[in-house]
């Protein structure tokens, strides 16, 4: 499969307006309904592409098939790290788009920016995302007690993360 990142043009945004609106489209990360407004006016600030985040489009087969996304985190000191994450349209799930989209985000982020950690937390029972880091070259580093709100109750999350030079 080939696959590429791209940025993201305004064309995109209605897949964006659909993650915000549709219950479960975007997988468990679902969380409620969204802003369906937002994508357009972040796409407005500064096209996905800003100093503490952003996203790219998933390109493959010449069609978006989903995006990736990067968020500054600090634990301390001088420098942060980057915490990633994705989400592919169901019809472009399990043909081996989402390791290598994960692993393409990793290159492009260690290549522009000087960061030595970048990191991704999943789901226990998210067995695709969890198989998709490890391939992409990622190391799980434990469980996360109770750390997320999601469907009505507390639940655990495992942390992941691929250093530059692992
Ligand atoms: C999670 C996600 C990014 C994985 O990408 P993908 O393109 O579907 O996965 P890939 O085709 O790259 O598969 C990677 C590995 O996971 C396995 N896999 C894929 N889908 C699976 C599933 N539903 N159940 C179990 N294993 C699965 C593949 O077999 C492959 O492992 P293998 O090489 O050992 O066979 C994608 O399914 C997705 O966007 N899901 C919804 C959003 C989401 O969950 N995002 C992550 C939130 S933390």
């Amino acid at each position: 499969m080939d696959v590429r990142l791209r940025p993201v043009t305004a064309g995109d945004l209605a897949m964006f307006e659909r993650f915000a609106v549709e219950p479960g489209l975007v997988g468990l990360d679902w969380g409620g309904f969204r802003d369906a407004q937002e994508p357009a006016r972040r796409f407005a600030k500064d096209g996905y592409l800003g100093p503490d985040g952003g996203r790219l489009i998933v390109e493959a087969e010449d069609a978006a098939t989903g995006f990736v996304s990067w968020t500054a985190k600090q634990y301390g000191g001088v420098a942060g790290c980057w915490e990633i994450g994705i989400a592919l349209l169901p019809e472009w799930r399990g043909q081996g788009i989402g390791w290598r989209a994960q692993d393409m985000l990793c290159e492009y982020l260690f290549t522009y920016t000087p960061v030595q950690r970048i990191e991704a937390g999943t789901h226990p029972e998210n067995t695709a995302e969890q198989k998709s880091l490890e391939k992409a070259g990622f190391r799980l580093e434990g469980v996360l007690r109770s750390v997320e709100f999601r469907a009505g109750q507390w639940r655990d999350g495992r942390l992941y993360s691929r250093l530059r030079d692992d």
